[in-house]
């Protein structure tokens, strides 16, 4: 059975990408007995801050995404089990780090794609789905994101700047499926926090024109807003 990989990317930052992959990762997993594997793109290590031990990651030796973005260290030596069915790549700060780094390199925008299809290859691992987290920015964490991803999904909140930034986010996508991954799709749009908007007539004013939109470019496509 094929893993499907999909990335959550919005260089937006607080739209709640991360809460969507923990949250999706948990219904998947949980839910819908899916094998599910959640990847940590993010320096600020956010989903390793919800779903992982954060401070015991830091403590020790043990790879993170930070050395397998390095080539130092395979996704397989990263992962930990977080509950039935659902493991993490986690992350640390030290990831900032490496995306420094990773300008050197040649091939720096496959690093991710590449350790995935190793672990994917192997035959002691099989997920049905990779979500991976990106960071709130267009660089080459996110590139790598996006390269290794088979579809990607965006989470804009219903607010007003948020709908405005998602040209930025279709750019680096359009760059990506153009020069790296021509079959990298977009699933959709996650709208987020609508209740933080309840009582605002006009940021329900952008959503409803914004929906219209997007719902005109992927038919069928426009998310129901995330539960609470
Ligand atoms: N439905 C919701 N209701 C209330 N708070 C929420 C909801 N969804 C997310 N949040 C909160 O909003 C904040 C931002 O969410 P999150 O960290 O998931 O965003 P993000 O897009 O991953 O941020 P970043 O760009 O910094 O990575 C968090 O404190 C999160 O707990
Ligand atoms: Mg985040």
């Amino acid at each position: 059975m094929k893993t499907t990989v999909i990335a959550f990317a919005n260089q937006k930052g607080g739209v709640a990408k991360t809460t969507t992959v923990a949250e999706l990762g948990d219904i998947l997993s949980q839910h819908l007995g899916k094998k599910v594997l959640m990847v940590d793109m993010d320096p600020q290590s956010s989903l390793t801050q919800i779903r992982g031990d954060l401070p015991q990651l830091t403590r020790s030796a043990v790879p993170n995404m930070t050395q397998v973005m390095l080539r130092k260290a395979s996704i397989r030596e990263a992962i930990v089990p977080i509950k039935e069915n659902l493991w993490l790549a986690p992350t640390t700060l030290e990831l900032s780090d490496a995306e420094l780094s990773l300008v050197q390199m040649t091939l720096r925008e496959l690093v991710l794609r590449d350790a995935l299809k190793t672990l994917m290859e192997d035959p002691d691992f099989h997920f049905d789905y990779i979500l991976i987290d990106c960071p709130p920015s267009r660089g080459l964490l996110t590139v790598n994101a996006l390269s290794a991803a088979d579809e990607v999904v965006i989470p804009v909140q219903a607010e007003y700047q948020a709908l405005l930034g998602r040209q930025l986010v279709k750019n680096t996508i359009s760059q990506v499926q153009s020069q790296i991954n021509k079959n990298l799709k977009i699933y959709g749009y996650v709208v987020t926090m609508t209740q933080h908007t309840l009582q605002s007539n006009e940021a329900y004013q952008v959503l409803e024109d914004d929906s219209i939109q997007i719902l005109q470019t992927f038919p069928g496509r426009l998310k129901s807003p995330m539960p609470a």
